[in-house]
Parts: structure tokens; C-alpha cells; sequence
């Protein structure tokens, strides 16, 4: 950083706003993906307009990849030859500028204020940037960008530059930017020849303000359009030059604004793709967008996103007393989790969201298990939409099932378009359970919502195919028993192991939700071929589930023989050895009882109905000693389940965990993108932890208990249609409807019937035991009241 005067802070704490003032370089990468903007459909990293200095530049737009050969050094049957990787499209969020001839460049002249801020009420990132040129010209720059979440295909932003000390000669330049060079974290070539100027140009057009390109892909044969229009206002007379050439689109505006004046351009962007669509056909559609945009103009676009978001916040809202910092991280999480979700429309979740290009763009069963629940109760259409995506890869999923020499549907472990991309067998094709983990999200959506369509047309199919998958996979051994062998369940640091308690019991419920809907539904299964020996046959499977336990320690093992494998050496495990993967040869980690991340302890929290209070509280306490979190889906689990065997302080810890782990930077790579799944645990942490919301069976059932270090906690949620709310305090739960009939629910394994009368229910005592251990050094971070106040005092 050269002569800025301005020292980053990092982030500030405040309860509706991301705010970091002053310009840190190094810090770029981490906070464009804090700073990104999405709707599910067009993602924007928070780079600056000018595009320098940057961190990782990308624009994403859901579903849209690139095709590239897989490597392996030995090849194996039903290894999948082809990756997908995200690609970084046509940046339009660059607007550069001169002042006088000197571009602005943050690294240079001295900067009195840089302050960029994301609003989660406004669904806006803005910066103001008050910036003095090496020759001493001294501009205000302020910017506001937002990707709408009505009008799916587009973008905006308004710039402005305010010359603060004399007239002064700008000049901006718009542009729209394909191929830019980004560097790329992959150490294997051909991914990274595959990504090096992805796009080939297939058309490129620009007149007046506006500028269209089009792109397609070398080996996906996807097509995109790019497309841009502007708005100018300032006082005096401009000269305006535009065009296009094969990856660049330009509007230079050359203006000599006066002291006082100000140059104010709004730049309107359109994206749209397709595999099928002409480009003709994908031109005319962005240019139609960018018209719809024109005509809403920026203060209609700006009170469209503002209204879209009170409607989400009436609905989804969390509030924490006594906790500013964890306050801002959960409403944080909350509107990243709606950003990636929103309007996806029959495009997966990716586990980074449409933030950073990490994982490939891959969608995993992160999206299933740990963000839908939340968008299921927050934003049904949301979590409908991210299963249709699950639907219309049903063929391919067919496709691997057979290859696999299985029936049904196989679900992948990470895809973009639905094909598996896992290279590495035991962790990913053997991680079968995602395909319970997608019904399990079925049957829990059709739960909340009563979403007949959905059953009709998705829910009943996926629930038969993957049914039809497991009692293929599974067999009846002599005794009688149903075992499922051969798998790898959540816990990646155990591998094609038999009878994962977790993929069993996840698979019974699969099984006998598939039974359950043809036998109400006969229409459904006779179109799905499923008769009544198939019905049978998931039923007596289910019935006969094998679900392993060990008397003599009282535990449940999280497959067979876990039990009985060697215990990791904590005490030799430098810190620095962490994550264990990336230190020692999976094999060790194989047969050793060391848990990457929560697997059994998941099981206690999504099949709770299947444990008794007294296991639970044991197998928490067995687990919680061998579990590293080298994953950033396990904090969330963990926070749950200590709230409900009373662990309360525990689950504070990994709440916090869960929630900070992105603004923190926990995982060290953040840089790639924001970790959903985690931000999603915050939300677990909150309403499933604290709260003890539980949907076994389709009830909705609470467990609220608050740590002694929050004063309350309110927070709402959708069901059938009706808003409510739950406030709690320490001695008792306040429940009351906000909007709609009246709701049977359970508090503390008592019915009642909330209304928009308020009902107080007290909230019974419990006596945890001792606090268990976790391994040596990887224990949560304490949530210490210092630490709290620290971020109190700052609290704008
Ligand atoms: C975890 C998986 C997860 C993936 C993507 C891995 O580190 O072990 O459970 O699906 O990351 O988030």
C-alpha cells in the first residue's frame, strides 16, 4: 500500500450492516467474498469498480461451467472422466476513472476515506471513497451496487464522483470485460488451461450507451450474453465514445465537472445463458432484461430489493440480546444463505454460493442438510426450487445408479450439472447418503409448506428413486437384518464403512417416506411403476434397518467396528498438523477413531426420534472427544446437540463458531468463497440449538434454552403458510402468530396451539453432568464476556 492514510479495521460490529473503512490489499480477497451480491442467479464479487487493486475477481452466473478432463494416475472403473468448473464470465462491475489523467488507484495518492458497507435491509453493497490523485486532485467517489432479487437477470450500480477542491476533467470508463486473468488456486493443469480464457467471443455489438457480448464455452457449449446500458445526469455538456470489440465492451465518458458538481452514471447490467439458446436469441434476451431494468430505472430497482427484503426479514429475523458481534454474524449468514437461494430457480445451491469460484462451483449435499432447512422455514419457494434443480438431474442420477449396478437414482457427491465430479471414490461415490439427504429435504419441505404440485411433479419421484437406490444397495443378511456396507457416511476421515448409522437410519426414512407417499398417492405410484411387493420390500428393509450399538460402552458406534479402531495420538498432533488431511495419509485416518466432522452426532440431530436422552447425552460425549472439526459443517451439529443434552455454554462456543467462521476467516479460505453450509449452522445453532426446533414426523417441536450469556432470543419462521414467532428468555418461551392459522406445537413434549394471542411456557431445568472434552487443542474458542464487550463498545 502506498501513502493511504487510512488504516483497515477490519470489520465493524453493527446489527444490519458489513462495514470495514479503510483499504486494506491484503485483506481483498477475503472481503470481495463478505462483499458479494447474488440472487441465486448472478453472483458479483465485491472487487471495486476500478478493478485494481483486486483480490479475486469473478462473476458467476448459476450453472453456467466449463467441461475439463479428470486426472488420474490410475484409472478404475466408473471413475467420472469429465470435471466442471465454474467459470469466471463477463465482469461488468468495472467502472474506471481519471481524474485529470491519473486513474484512480487505490494504491496510490492518499485516500482520507475508503469505507465499503453491505446492508442487509437493502440488499445493497456501498462504498464512499473521499481519494486525493499523487498530484494532489481530490475526488469523492460513491458507489451502489445491488443484483436484484425481482428482476433475476440483472445488476445495477450508481457511481458518482464529486470533485472536491476545483473543476476538474473526469473520465469513467464502463466496461464489460470477458476472459479476464484470474489466478487460479488448481495445481492441476488441464483445469487450469480449461479456465485460461474460457470464453470464445461469438458476437459483440455496442450503440449509444449500450454494449452487448456474446460467449460461449470451448467444451460445455454453453452461451452467455453480457449486456449493458447507462444512464448519465451531470451538469454540463459530455462527450461519450462506445465499443465493442470480441471480449470488451467500453463507454468512455469524458466530462469536465465543475467544484461543486457531480457526475452521476447508473449502470444497468443484464446477464442471461444457455445451452440451447441462439445467439440472436440470447442477445434479445438480455437486451429485453436491460429494457425491464430502463424502465424500473435505479430507484425502482433500489425500492424493489428494499421491500423483497423487509418481506424476508419479517419472516426470518433472528434476534440476539447480549451478543452485537454474533447478532451481525447470524443476520450476515441469513442474507448470504437468501443471496445464493433466492432466485436460483432450478439451479443447485453450490456450497460456496455464487461468492468465489472454491469447490469448483460444485453443489454438495450441503445444500440439502444443512441450507435448505433453514430457506424451507424462511423462503419455502427457495428450497422448492434448489429440489426441482434435484429433479432435473434425475436422469443422469438414473445414469449412475446403473453404471454403479444399482437401481433407482444415485445422487452425485459434487456436481455443477448433475453428473459426478468426485474424482476421489471413497469420499465422494461412496458418500451415498446424499441421496437420503435430498429426500430427507423433500419430505421436510412438503412437511412445512403442503406443497401438493411439488409431490405431484418432484417430491414423489425423488422419494421412489432414491428408495429404489437403497434397497439395491442394501441387503438382507442371514439373520434377517437390512445392511447397508460399504460406505462412507458424513465423517470423511472414515471410508467404505458398514452400517454408518447415520446413512442407515437417513436411508429407513428415505425408504418408508417412499412407501408412504405412493400408498396415499396410488395415482403417483402406479405412474412411477412402484407396486405393492416394492412397497413391501422398503418396508421390511427399513423395518429390519441394521442400527449397530455397543452395550458394553453404552455408545453407538458410527459404523460397525468404529469402536474398536485405534485412538488417534492427539498429544503428538502439532497444531499445525490440522486439517488431518492434508498431513497424513488417509489410510491412518481410516482406522483410527479420529471425526472430521460431526457424522453420529448428526444422526442425534436429524434422527432424534431414534435415540433416547440418556444415549444422546453419552454418544455426545463419546464423539465430542474425537471430533476435530477439520470441516466447517460440523460447528453448527455440535452447537445443536450440546443445546439439547444441556451442554449450553458448548453450544454458545460452537454458535459462535458456526457463525463467525466466514468473518473470521476460521478455515483460512474465505478467499474462495463463503462457506454456506456454516453460515447455515449459525442458523441451526440458533433455532435448532437453542430453540430445539425439531420436525420428526412432520411436527414441529421446541426445546428452547438459553445460555446464561444471551439475555434473549427471538426468532421466526414459516410453517404452512403461517409466520411465527418465538421469543426466549431464561425462565420461559413466548410463542405468538404473526400471520395466519393457528399452529399445533410441541414445547418440551407438551402440545399446544399457538395463536396471535401470545402463550408463555416455562422452560424446565436441566442438569447437563460433567462438560465433555473435545481433543486436545481443538476446543471451540471461548465466547468470553470480555470478548463480547469488546465488540459491544464498538457496536455502532
Ligand atoms: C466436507 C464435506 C462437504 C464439503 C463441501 C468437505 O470438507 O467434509 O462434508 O460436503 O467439504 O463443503
Amino acid at each position: 500500500m502506498t501513502d493511504l492514510n487510512l488504516t483497515a479495521r477490519g470489520y465493524e460490529c453493527s446489527p444490519w450492516e458489513l462495514r470495514w473503512r479503510g483499504m486494506d490489499v491484503d485483506a481483498l480477497q477475503r472481503t470481495e467474498s463478505a462483499f458479494a451480491l447474488s440472487n441465486g442467479h448472478i453472483g458479483l464479487r465485491g472487487t471495486l469498480e476500478e478493478a485494481e487493486p483486486r483480490g479475486l475477481p469473478g462473476t458467476y452466473l448459476n450453472g453456467f461451467y466449463e467441461q475439463h478432463e479428470l486426472p488420474y494416475a490410475e484409472g478404475g472403473y466408473g471413475y467420472p472422466e469429465a470435471g466442471q468448473t465454474v467459470v469466471n464470465v463477463t465482469d461488468g462491475k468495472v467502472i474506471r476513472l481519471l481524474v485529470e489523467d491519473e486513474p484512480l488507484d487505490m494504491r496510490y495518492g492518499v485516500a482520507s476515506e475508503h469505507d465499503r458497507v453491505l446492508d442487509f435491509r437493502t440488499g445493497t453493497l456501498r462504498r464512499t471513497t473521499e481519494w486525493s490523485s499523487p498530484t494532489g486532485r481530490r475526488v469523492r467517489v460513491t458507489t451502489e451496487r445491488l443484483v436484484s432479487f425481482t428482476q433475476r437477470a440483472i445488476a445495477a450500480i450508481r457511481y458518482e464522483v464529486e470533485p472536491l477542491d476545483e473543476d476538474l476533467q473526469l473520465v469513467v470508463q464502463s466496461d464489460l470485460l470477458a476472459n479476464e486473468p484470474v489466478e487460479s488456486d488448481t495445481h492441476d493443469p488441464r483445469v487450469a488451461a480449461a479456465l485460461d480464457s474460457p470464453l470464445v467471443g461469438e458476437f459483440c455489438h455496442a450503440a449509444d450507451y449500450e454494449a452487448v457480448l456474446v460467449h460461449r464455452t470451448r467444451v460445455s457449449g454453453l452461451r452467455m450474453a453480457a449486456a449493458m446500458d447507462h444512464h448519465i445526469e451531470v451538469d454540463d455538456g459530455i462527450s461519450t465514445r462506445i465499443h465493442a470489440e470480441d471480449d470488451l465492451a467500453r463507454l468512455t465518458v469524458a466530462v469536465d465537472v465543475p467544484k461543486g458538481g457531480r457526475l452521476r452514471i447508473t449502470k444497468y447490467l443484464a446477464y442471461g445463458w444457455s445451452a440451447q439458446r441462439s445467439v440472436p436469441a440470447l442477445r434479445a434476451q438480455a437486451e429485453a432484461a436491460l429494457g425491464g431494468a430502463r424502465k424500473t430505472g435505479w430507484d425502482g430497482l433500489v425500492e424493489e430489493q428494499q421491500q423483497f427484503l423487509d418481506d424476508f426479514w419479517a419472516t426470518s429475523d433472528i434476534e440476539i440480546e447480549g451478543d452485537p458481534e454474533l447478532q451481525q454474524a447470524v443476520r450476515f449468514a441469513l442474507f448470504h444463505l437468501l443471496q445464493a437461494g433466492a432466485r436460483g430457480e432450478s439451479r443447485a445451491i453450490p456450497g460456496k454460493g455464487l461468492t468465489g469460484p472454491g469447490y469448483d462451483g460444485h453443489a454438495f449435499w450441503d445444500t440439502e442438510t444443512f441450507v435448505l432447512p433453514v430457506l424451507t422455514y424462511t423462503t419455502p419457494d427457495a428450497a422448492r426450487d434448489a429440489l426441482r434443480w434435484r429433479h432435473s438431474t434425475l436422469d443422469k442420477a438414473r445414469e449412475r445408479a446403473t453404471q454403479l449396478g444399482l437401481h433407482g437414482a444415485a445422487f452425485p457427491w459434487r456436481s455443477i450439472n448433475g453428473a459426478e465430479c468426485s474424482a476421489y471414490w471413497p469420499a465422494g461415490t461412496a458418500a451415498f447418503h446424499v441421496s437420503a439427504d435430498i429426500s430427507d429435504a423433500v419430505v421436510r419441505y412438503l412437511n412445512a409448506t403442503g406443497d401438493d404440485d411439488f409431490e405431484r411433479l418432484h417430491g414423489a419421484e425423488l422419494l421412489v428413486e432414491t428408495a429404489r437406490m437403497w434397497a439395491s444397495l442394501g441387503h438382507f443378511d442371514r439373520h434377517g437384518k437390512f445392511r447397508i456396507d460399504g460406505v462412507t457416511g458424513p465423517d470423511e476421515y472414515s471410508a467404505v464403512a458398514d452400517n454408518n448409522i447415520y446413512t442407515n437410519l437417513m436411508a429407513r426414512r428415505n425408504l418408508l417416506a417412499a412407501a408412504e407417499v405412493c400408498t396415499r398417492r396410488p395415482d403417483l405410484a402406479r405412474e412411477l411403476g412402484a407396486d405393492t411387493t416394492e412397497l413391501d420390500t422398503w418396508r421390511a428393509a427399513a423395518d429390519a434397518m441394521v442400527v449397530p450399538y455397543d452395550r458394553e460402552l453404552g455408545i453407538h458406534p458410527q459404523s460397525e467396528g468404529f469402536l474398536e479402531h485405534d485412538e488417534w495420538d492427539y498429544a503428538a498432533t502439532e497444531p499445525d498438523f490440522y486439517p488431518l488431511l492434508l498431513n497424513f495419509p488417509y489410510f491412518d485416518l481410516y482406522r483410527k477413531q479420529v471425526v472430521k466432522q460431526a457424522d453420529l452426532v448428526l444422526a442425534l440431530h436429524l434422527c432424534g426420534d431414534s435415540f433416547s436422552p440418556d444415549e444422546k447425552a453419552r454418544d455426545f460425549a463419546y464423539y465430542e472427544a474425537r471430533t476435530v472439526r477439520d470441516s466447517s459443517l460440523s460447528a453448527g451439529t455440535q452447537a445443536v446437540i450440546a443445546a439439547e443434552v444441556g451442554h449450553l455454554d458448548l453450544a454458545y462456543d460452537y454458535l459462535a463458531e458456526a457463525a463467525l467462521t466466514d468473518l473470521h476467516d476460521v478455515h483460512n479460505n474465505v478467499r474462495n468463497g463463503l462457506h454456506m453450509a456454516s453460515l447455515a449452522g449459525a442458523w441451526q445453532g440458533a433455532v435448532a440449538g437453542f430453540g430445539g426446533l425439531r420436525d420428526h414426523g412432520g411436527q414441529l417441536s421446541f426445546a428452547p434454552r438459553l445460555p446464561r450469556q444471551l439475555g434473549s432470543l427471538k426468532f421466526r419462521l414459516a410453517f404452512r403458510g403461517t409466520r411465527f414467532q418465538v421469543e426466549i428468555t431464561h425462565d420461559e418461551a413466548t410463542y405468538h402468530v404473526l400471520e395466519g392459522e393457528p399452529l399445533e406445537l410441541v414445547h418440551h413434549g407438551e402440545r399446544f396451539t399457538v395463536t396471535e394471542t401470545p402463550v408463555k411456557l416455562p422452560i424446565p431445568a436441566i442438569d447437563p453432568g460433567p462438560a465433555p472434552h473435545q481433543p486436545l487443542g481443538r476446543n471451540p474458542m471461548r465466547r468470553t464476556p470480555d470478548r463480547v464487550r469488546q465488540f459491544a463498545t464498538q457496536q455502532k
